[in-house]
């Protein structure tokens, strides 16, 4: 598969980024997908920066090849992540970041040799990037897992490709190698996935979550937050259930109190990956579940959606 130089300069033999999914996508996870020549990308979540700083060890001693970390720019720890990454930063080749504007911290990892990349759901977002200096965006759109935007990846990426200069990376929806050929056709320069990765064999999430992603079928997933301006694509699950009753019985009155609602969803994805109870667990996962149908390892996963989209694009690349 012919890679941009963008790719190229990021020693991927795969234009495939695994999403840095926050409790979900830890060293080894990481480690198993850049091994197979994808970048695989530790989630940081809100875990302290010494627990991010373990996950990035973990990933040194099971890989030579580049990875990732996801920093969540809203997260309590965000300086001690950022540093965290500063002191391994000989290992680490790319930094995406979700939640919110990363320039406070661009200059120091960009001279320590790493691309910054954003998540971004909007043009507008994106042009702010780009002008900031950031190396390349993710355009993900709001098919995806966890939180996400309010279009979807088919309008969002041409739109984010027509409007910035700098690498397009598409999200959200992109399963397997359809997508990803679908993704080339629509400007980008490699696509990141999530939900896919939830059931490789590496992935440590409790296997009644597990289970859940591999029965989904397409309209299985709906989004909890919209109305408190956080919206969040998961699984139907009791908790799901519950958490979007009470926020629609809250919406509804005159003055709704929506922090009553973060009892409930304070620690609800670490539930799911942890004991995957569906009482109190936020089984976040993207419309893509139904296309999921079985567990296999990172090398499998990476490996097949790259071989279908080279062979659909057999002559047009
Ligand atoms: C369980 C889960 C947790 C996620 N956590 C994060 C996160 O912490 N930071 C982030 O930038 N994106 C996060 N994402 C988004 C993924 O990195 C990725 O962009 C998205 O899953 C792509 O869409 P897909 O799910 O349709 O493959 C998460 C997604 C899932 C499914």
């Amino acid at each position: 598969m012919q890679l941009s130089p963008f790719m190229r300069s990021l020693g991927l033999k795969y234009p495939l980024f695994q999403g840095g999914m926050a409790w979900v996508a830890d060293g080894k996870l990481a480690a198993a997908v850049s091994n197979a020549g994808g970048l695989g990308i530790i989630g940081g979540g809100n875990a302290p920066g010494e627990v991010v700083y373990n996950e990035i060890k973990t990933a040194i001693s099971l890989t030579d090849r580049p990875f990732g970390v996801n920093v969540m720019l809203l997260s309590p720890h965000v300086d001690e992540v950022v540093e965290a990454i500063l002191q391994q930063k000989d290992n680490i080749a790319v930094v995406t970041t979700g939640a919110g504007n990363p320039s406070r911290y661009l200059k120091r990892l960009q001279e320590a040799n790493i691309k910054v990349i954003p998540v971004v759901g909007s043009v507008g977002l994106a042009k702010i990037m780009e002008r900031s200096g950031v190396d390349a965006v993710i355009a993900e759109g709001m098919e995806s897992g966890g939180h996400i935007g309010k279009l979807t990846t088919m309008t969002l990426v041409p739109q984010v490709v027509d409007a910035i200069k700098i690498p397009v990376i598409a999200a959200g929806g992109i399963g397997d190698g359809r997508g990803l050929a679908a993704a080339f056709m629509l400007g980008a320069q490699g696509v990141q996935m999530g939900t896919r990765f939830l059931v490789a064999r590496e992935s440590k999430i409790s296997p009644i979550y597990k289970q859940a992603v591999l029965k989904a079928k397409d309209i299985d997933t709906l989004v909890t937050g919209d109305f408190a301006g956080h919206p969040s694509r998961v699984l139907k699950n009791p908790m799901a259930r519950k958490y979007l009753q009470i926020e629609k019985a809250e919406a509804a009155k005159d003055h709704p109190d929506f922090n009553s609602l973060d009892e409930l969803g304070n620690g609800s994805l670490r539930r799911a990956v942890e004991t995957g109870d569906p009482n109190t667990g936020a089984y976040m996962a993207g419309e893509i579940s139904g296309m999921i149908k079985k567990e296999q390892t990172a090398k499998e996963i990476v490996e097949e959606v790259c071989q279908t989209a080279s062979d659909l694009l057999g002559g047009v690349q």
